[in-house]
C-alpha cells in the first residue's frame, strides 16, 4: 500500500548538507499497522513527511495505493492539482494535534471538507459522523482548548479521517498524551485499522507502541531502516534488536559446564507448557534466568533465557525438542575462555541456520 524505494532527503541549511533519510526502501501492506521506531534524529518524521509529499524527497520514489506521488507536481501548500487529490486520500495525525484554536471542534474536522469543495450540509453531516466515531460526539460545539490531551487527538484523528483516506499516517501521535490516553488513542487507531481496512503508518520513539498496536515494524537508525518484518518475523530473527527491544531478556550463567538458551515463545507455543514437558522429558532441572511475556496486537508472546544443565554438546537433544515444539532457539554465547562452550558448538546462532532450523 505504501513503498518507498531508495528514498533520500538532504535539508540544506546554512550552507551545509544534512542526510535525513539516507537510501529508505519500506514496504507497508494494504491493511497493516506498521510502526518505525528509532531515537530521536533517526529520519522518523522526514520519511512520513515525504510519504505524503509534505517534503519532497530528494531522490527516490514513494507509491501509495499504486501512485507514484513523486511524479506529481509541487509539495507542501504549493502541490498541484493531482497530488492535492492525492494527499486528500492520505490521512495525517500530529503529535501537538495542530488544531486551530479559534474553531470549534466540529469546524476542525470540517476544514479539510471544505478544502475538498463539499457542501455545508455534507460537511455537517460527515463531521458528526467522524466525531461519533472517534467518541466525542458531545463536543462538537466546544473548542480545542476545551479539551482533553486524548479528546484533541481524537478531533486530530476525526479530521484526518475527512477525506476517507486508505493511508493515515501518524506522526508521534500518542507522545504528548499519558500512558493511558496513549492506550485509548492506540485501540481507537486500532478500531479504525479494522473495522475501515486502513493501512496504518505511525512514527514512535516508544517501543510499547509498537508492542500495543503494530503488526510490523521497522528499526530507523542515522536515516536508514535497518530491520524490519512482521512482529512474528522479528520475533524469529536471531540478534534482531527490535526484537530484544520489545522482550529484553537477561540473566547470567550460574557456572561453567552450563548451556545458556533464549527461547521465543509466540502463536500455539506460547500457551503449552513447553518447558515443564522438557523437564519431565529429558528428566533436567531447567532454571529460568530471565524472561519476558507480553501480548503483542492481542497474541501471547514472550522470551525465556533459560539454563540447562551440561555443555552445548550434551544439550543438543532437548534443544532438538524445543524447536520441534516450535520454539525460536538461539543460544546465549559464554564470555571467551568459557570452558562450558565446547568446539562443536554452532557459530553463535548465525542467522541464517537458527531461522530455518526453527521453521523445521
Ligand atoms: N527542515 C529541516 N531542515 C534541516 N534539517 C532538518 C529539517 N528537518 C529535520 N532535519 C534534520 O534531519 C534529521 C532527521 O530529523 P527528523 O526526521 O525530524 O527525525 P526524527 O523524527 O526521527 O526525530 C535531524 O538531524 C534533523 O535535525
Ligand atoms: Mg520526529
Amino acid at each position: 500500500m505504501i513503498t518507498t524505494q531508495d528514498l533520500t532527503k538532504v535539508y540544506r541549511s546554512g550552507g551545509r548538507d544534512l542526510t535525513a533519510l539516507d537510501g529508505v526502501d519500506l514496504h507497508v501492506r494494504e491493511g497493516e499497522v506498521f510502526g518505525v521506531i528509532g531515537q530521536s534524529g533517526a529520519g522518523k518524521s522526514s520519511l512520513i513527511r515525504c510519504v505524503n509529499m509534505l517534503e519532497r524527497p530528494t531522490s527516490g520514489t514513494v507509491l501509495v495505493d499504486g501512485q507514484d506521488l513523486t511524479a506529481l507536481q509541487g509539495r507542501g501548500s504549493r502541490a498541484g492539482r493531482e497530488l492535492r487529490a492525492a494527499r486528500s486520500r492520505i490521512g495525517m495525525v500530529f503529535q501537538h494535534f495542530n488544531l486551530l484554536s479559534s474553531r470549534t471542534v466540529r469546524d476542525n474536522v470540517e476544514l479539510p471538507l471544505e478544502i475538498l469543495g463539499h457542501s455545508r450540509r455534507a460537511r455537517a453531516t460527515k463531521a458528526g459522523e467522524l466525531l461519533e466515531r472517534v467518541g466525542l460526539g458531545d463536543k462538537a460545539n466546544a473548542y480545542p482548548a476545551q479539551l482533553s490531551g486524548g479528546q484533541k487527538q481524537r478531533v486530530g484523528i476525526a479530521r484526518a479521517l475527512a477525506g476517507e483516506p486508505k493511508v493515515l499516517l501518524s506522526d508521534e501521535a500518542t507522545s504528548a498524551l499519558d500512558p493511558e490516553t496513549t492506550r485509548s488513542v492506540l485501540e481507537l487507531l486500532r478500531s479504525l485499522n479494522r473495522e475501515l481496512g486502513l493501512t496504518v503508518l505511525l512514527i514512535t520513539h516508544e517501543m510499547d507502541v509498537v508492542k500495543t498496536v503494530c503488526d510490523s515494524a521497522a528499526l530507523m537508525e542515522k536515516g536508514r531502516i535497518t530491520e524490519s518484518g512482521t512482529l512474528d518475523e522479528l520475533l524469529a530473527t536471531p540478534h534482531s534488536a527490535l526484537a530484544a527491544a520489545l522482550f529484553p531478556v537477561s540473566g547470567e550463567r550460574s557456572g561453567p559446564a552450563r548451556t545458556v538458551i533464549d527461547v521465543t515463545f509466540h502463536g500455539d507455543s506460547a500457551s503449552r507448557p513447553v518447558i515443564s514437558q522438557l523437564s519431565r522429558t529429558y528428566n533436567i532441572d531447567i532454571s529460568i534466568l530471565g524472561a519476558a511475556m507480553d501480548t503483542v496486537a492481542g497474541r501471547q508472546v514472550g522470551r525465556m533465557r533459560i539454563e540447562l544443565p551440561g555443555r552445548y554438546e550434551e544439550n543438543v537433544v532437548p534443544i532438538g525438542f524445543l524447536r520441534e515444539q516450535g520454539l525460536q532457539v538461539e543460544t546465549v554465547r559464554p564470555e571467551a575462555g568459557d570452558a562450558s562452550f565446547g568446539k562443536s558448538a554452532p557459530p553463535a546462532t548465525s542467522g541464517k541456520t537458527e531461522k530455518q532450523e526453527a521453521g523445521r
